[in-house]
């Protein structure tokens, strides 16, 4: 394993590539699983929330996780859309969002820096469908860190990440899919490119979500950890404790 595919430039020109087809691809590729997980990733969230809340969408990619949260926040004030991919965030304006564009805010940046984007205490939700598994496990860290910064204390976060589902008797079929079948689907159909692939590489060096529940429960939040589908997802989800202190954490 080289470190350079966790380095932010890589990360962000890789996304910018497939961006286009991402929202597809995913999809597909999934069998349509990837709804669902995003689906029961807000569902983690607790419904009683004010009108103005705001909700901070780390890793936002193209939005797709948008139509879920605001069916079951219709009231929801703002959407804060933090993504590293350019592309990524022209294509979730332009071609997906726009009738909800002024619910949502933009920033183009490393979200291991949100601290340097956003106020402490800034957001009453935090949330991550499928951006986790491009941060080792040091970068994990970090981001549980910036995770405490922005959630105002009694904030809920849900988190959400495809797994290694080690222990599952059919996990050998499913690394042969992610592993073999999906880079040989990719290459034929668009044209050579390997860059979907590398999903199935993140997704074996992350394992779960088990690092990022130890490091939010150092940081000083509550962490409930789940498996989805025989582990094919890992989620971590929790809250701010009111009483939160930095100090202690
Ligand atoms: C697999 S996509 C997930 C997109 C979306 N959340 C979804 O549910 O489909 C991962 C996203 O994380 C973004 N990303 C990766 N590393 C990042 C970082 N350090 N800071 C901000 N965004 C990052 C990528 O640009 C990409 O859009």
């Amino acid at each position: 394993m080289t470190k350079d595919i966790y380095y932010p430039a890589y990360v962000a020109a890789l996304f910018d590539r497939c961006s286009t087809n991402y929202r597809n691809w995913s999809a597909v590729s999934s069998f349509g699983f990837v709804r669902r997980w995003r689906r029961e990733c807000v569902a983690l969230l607790p419904k009683n929330h004010a009108a103005d809340t705001v909700a901070v969408d780390l890793m936002a990619g193209t939005g797709e996780v948008w139509p879920h949260l605001l069916k079951r926040f219709p009231t929801l004030g703002r959407i804060t859309a933090i993504d590293i991919s350019h592309q990524m965030h022209i294509d979730a304006v332009n071609r997906l969002h726009k009738h909800n564009a002024k619910r949502i805010t933009h920033i183009e940046a490393n979200a291991l820096n949100t601290d340097t984007e956003l106020p402490a205490d800034y957001a009453d939700m935090g949330l991550s469908t499928f951006g986790l598994k491009t941060f080792d496990a040091d970068q994990q860290t970090i981001l549980t860190q910036q995770i405490a910064h922005i959630l105002k204390p009694g904030g809920h976060f849900s988190l959400i990440e495809a797994s290694d589902p080690t222990g599952w008797s059919l996990r050998p079929v499913y690394r042969l899919y992610l592993d073999k079948i999906l880079p040989l689907i990719e290459r034929v159909f668009l044209r050579g490119a390997n860059d979907f692939s590398m999903i199935g590489t993140y997704t074996r060096n992350f394992s779960d979500c088990s690092h990022m529940r130890d490091a939010l429960e150092n940081a000083g939040l509550e962490v409930t950890f789940k498996r989805h589908f025989f582990g094919c997802a890992t989620s971590a989800s929790g809250k701010k404790p009111i009483a939160y202190s930095a100090d202690a954490a």
